[in-house]
């Protein structure tokens, strides 16, 4: 009898923990080296899908230029073998083609714009040197604050580095746990790998900073649902909170400054490219009147 009971508690408790989704069962997918399921987001298609090598070229036309910063280092290959870590987890898998070919150019449009080396005056223009650098060039300090849980490492300098630069000793730190690679010991690796460097970009892309907000892939594909306070605070989805996210009151709720303003002219030169087009650019574009998610000096690149 004591036995029976047994059984039926381990059976409730399997029903209990199978939850709500238990009845419709979610259909889940492989897709190989670039989806490895199982997930549902590995049954849409895949990023190499809709974004091929020579799109790639297209939206980083200028970045083997002579002059260019990082001749060489940046490639697809990198990209895509970057992008497979998180494809199960919804990164431009998520929706349908239309959106996950929006987040890429949104993804995108965040690293074109904060690794260029474009001005008014570029050759074909100031949006196409993207992927220019993959390092401060001229560092003024070495970004290392006091920190209990990442002490900065001896002669180690944190300027910033990778394709959505980090800065600063803790943010090295808590991307290094992210990407499980020592970054705090050897910030140089975002400069000598662009697999890794894209990896930590996208890790930062689709990782909530802070416990009960929504990452920057969240509030883009529609996951994430503001809260009164997110309301009162302009906080919407769209593109505009992914600045938010990334960057804080750096560029967001100061009307519309230039730096915000280029990195929302590098996503829609991007929509533009990838064949989506800018009339595509979604709802809250911009975050001019948007208050910071998280206050000045705690998000993770600046
Ligand atoms: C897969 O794509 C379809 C449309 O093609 C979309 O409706 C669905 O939400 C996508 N699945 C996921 C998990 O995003
Ligand atoms: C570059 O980084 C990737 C991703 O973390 C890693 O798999 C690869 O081994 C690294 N390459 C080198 C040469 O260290
Ligand atoms: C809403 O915002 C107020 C003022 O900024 C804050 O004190 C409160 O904790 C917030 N509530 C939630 C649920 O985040």
């Amino acid at each position: 009898m004591g036995g029976r009971w047994a059984v039926a508690a381990v059976v409730l408790a399997l029903l209990v923990a199978a939850g709500p989704a238990a009845g419709k069962k979610e259909k889940m997918c492989d897709k190989g080296w670039e989806c490895k399921g199982p997930s549902i987001y590995c049954c849409n298609d895949t990023i190499t899908d809709f974004f091929q090598v020579y799109q790639f070229e297209n939206l980083f036309a200028k970045r083997n230029a002579p002059v260019s910063h990082a001749v060489g280092f940046w490639d697809y290959q990198a990209f895509i073998t970057a992008a497979a870590i998180y494809e199960p987890l919804g990164f431009g898998t998520t929706g349908g083609k239309k959106m996950q070919m929006k987040e890429i150019s949104a993804f995108l449009g965040h690293v074109g714009s904060k690794t260029s080396c474009g001005y008014g005056v570029a050759t074909g223009g100031p949006l196409a040197w993207g992927l220019c650098y993959n390092r401060e060039m001229s560092p003024s300090q070495d970004y290392c604050a006091d920190n209990y849980e990442y002490p900065c490492s001896p002669g180690a300098s944190y300027y910033g580095r990778g394709a959505l630069p980090v800065y600063w000793n803790y943010n090295y730190g808590v991307t290094g746990d992210g990407v499980k690679a020592d970054l705090l010991n050897h910030p140089e690796y975002l400069e000598q790998n662009a697999t890794l460097a894209f990896q930590a970009a996208i890790w930062r892309w689709m990782t909530p900073m802070r416990k009960r907000q929504p990452s920057a892939h969240d509030v883009f594909v529609g996951n994430w649902k503001p809260t009164k306070n997110d309301t009162l605070s302009k906080r919407l989805p769209g593109f505009g909170a992914t600045m938010n996210i990334l960057y804080g009151d750096l560029v967001c709720g100061q009307g519309f400054i230039d730096s915000m303003n280029n990195i929302i002219s590098h996503y829609q030169y991007y929509l533009d490219l990838m064949g989506v087009g800018r009339e595509s650019s979604g709802d809250n574009l911009d975050c001019s009147e948007q208050v910071a998610f998280n206050p000045s000096g705690q998000t993770a690149t600046s």
